[in-house]
């Protein structure tokens, strides 16, 4: 029953674009389908996404952070993915927990086991039935970050403002699941023209979907 199709990346490699042809494909294949994000996706999730992403005069410890993103994503779960997913839609979701062993695994160092038994209490057996894993470097994804922030005169938010060598280790994560979950993940090289990474997008959807 349904289908649930997650995106993923570091910073800047592209999501919004893949996001846009991924619903203009199933709006014309005649496909029932939701759109939703995490952390967020409900009122109270966007609420949880503000205070994780938000800056605090005090430190936010790594445990906090990692909880925050279980607890937006536990409301997005049972408001929006599970009912739509019942009712035989696909849900497209915009990171999921796969982003959580990338940036609280590897990005902070939390040891994965202990992301294991939250994603168990949390999502039962639920995992996403597809995965597309933007790639780029960091240095490309960040600098396009960058860019759309200064465009858009805002500012970048907690977490993009890591250091490089942390969406190294967060990439090199992402990579590391997509080998060893081949059979979720399809990894688009999103350093290629948008024309390139959109017909392969499309083509996953299609073998899957299709
Ligand atoms: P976004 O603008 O790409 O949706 O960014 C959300 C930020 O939250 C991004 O820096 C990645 C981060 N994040 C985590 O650290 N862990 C998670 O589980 C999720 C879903 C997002």
């Amino acid at each position: 029953m349904g289908f649930f199709l997650t995106i993923e990346g570091v910073e800047g490699a592209g999501k919004t674009t893949a996001k846009a042809v991924v619903l203009r494909w199933l709006q014309e294949c005649g496909h029932e389908f939701i759109a939703t994000r995490e952390p967020g996706g409900t009122p109270l999730a966007e609420q949880l996404r503000a205070l994780v992403l938000g800056e605090h005069e005090e430190q936010v410890s790594d445990t906090t952070e990692l909880l925050l993103m279980f607890a937006a994503r536990s409301q997005n779960l049972s408001e929006r993915i599970e009912p739509s997913l019942a009712a035989g839609k696909v849900v497209v979701c915009d990171r999921f927990t796969d982003a959580t062993y990338a940036y609280q695994s590897g990005g902070r160092g939390i040891d994965e086991q202990r992301i294991a038994v939250l994603e168990q209490l949390v999502q039962g057996d639920r995992r996403p039935d597809m995965t597309l894993l933007l790639d780029v470097a960091p240095e490309v994804g960040l600098a396009r970050a960058r860019g759309r922030a200064t465009a858009e005169g805002g500012e970048l938010d907690r977490i993009e403002q890591e250091a490089i060598e942390f969406f190294h280790r967060v990439r090199s994560v992402y990579l590391q699941r997509a080998a060893r979950f081949a059979d979720q993940y399809v990894v688009i090289d999103a350093s290629q023209s948008v024309a390139n990474v959109e017909q392969q997008i499309v083509g996953a959807l299609q073998a899957r979907l299709g």
